[in-house]
């Protein structure tokens, strides 16, 4: 007998979008003030947190005590290029949220031990209660955060290469010679597997079949979201 899975799948028209999903953050923080919430960047998310910090300003919701995170940073870079994700998330909710900046948690842009670095950055999440809900952008190869195919899913936070796309246009964005090093540290697939809730962000014809192959597709590392199938509070 072959059984088909069923994920808590919501589809809505384009411009619904971002607001669908920014509500789901937005019901997050009004059910759990505390929440811990991870956020990736990207194309896709960006009107989300814009969104999402909207609906909270005009619902005056309190977020003294919400700690808001990023999944993944690129390194290498300065913390006011306009591709960190530091910056990208400050300019697009957290400085607009009001967000202390003890309860915004983002892995470092540069370390002389990324090991220790991020040990300790899954330390202070695990200290807070750990991750409420994790917001996931998907790679059109099937990556999550910085964690390509063939990444095992018993990964923790690591620092590793990026992809040789994102590589090439960050040195173009910024001038970056060959000869200094640019990377990506990301929680690993196991830190991702570890959140209470996911939430799985797809948008667009172009991510179509690494959505499907995510959700339905045979669970292997070559396609890091198929890691998700097992995940028991998944929405997408
Ligand atoms: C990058 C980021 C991920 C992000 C993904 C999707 O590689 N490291 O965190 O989710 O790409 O990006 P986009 O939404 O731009 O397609």
């Amino acid at each position: 007998m072959t059984t088909t899975k069923t994920y808590r799948l919501t589809a809505v028209a384009p411009d619904a979008f971002a607001e669908t999903c920014a509500r789901v953050l937005f019901e997050t923080v009004k059910n759990k003030p505390d929440a811990v919430i991870g956020l990736s960047t990207g194309r896709t998310t960006g009107d989300i947190h814009r969104r999402f910090a909207a609906l909270v300003r005009a619902h005056n919701l309190d977020v003294s005590r919400l700690t808001i995170f990023g999944l993944d940073e690129v390194t290498g870079v300065s913390r006011d290029y306009f591709g960190a994700c530091v910056w990208m998330l400050e300019h697009e909710c957290v400085n607009d949220l009001g967000i202390a900046p003890e309860n915004f948690l983002m892995l470092p842009l540069t370390s002389d031990d990324w090991e220790r670095d991020c040990d300790a950055f899954r330390a202070e999440l695990a200290r807070r209660g750990g991750i409420t809900l994790l917001e996931l952008g998907l790679g059109e190869n099937g990556h999550i955060g910085f964690n390509q195919p063939g990444t095992p899913f018993e990964q923790r936070a690591f620092h590793g290469r990026m992809h040789d796309y994102l590589e090439a246009r960050i040195r173009r964005e910024t001038g970056t010679p060959d000869d200094i090093p640019l990377g990506g540290v990301t929680l690993g697939i196991a830190d991702v597997m570890d959140a209470h809730e996911i939430m799985l962000c797809a948008n667009g014809a172009h991510k179509k079949q690494a959505l499907t192959d995510a959700l339905w597709g045979p669970v292997t590392t070559d396609l890091p979201a198929t890691a998700l199938q097992s995940h028991p509070h998944l929405q997408i």
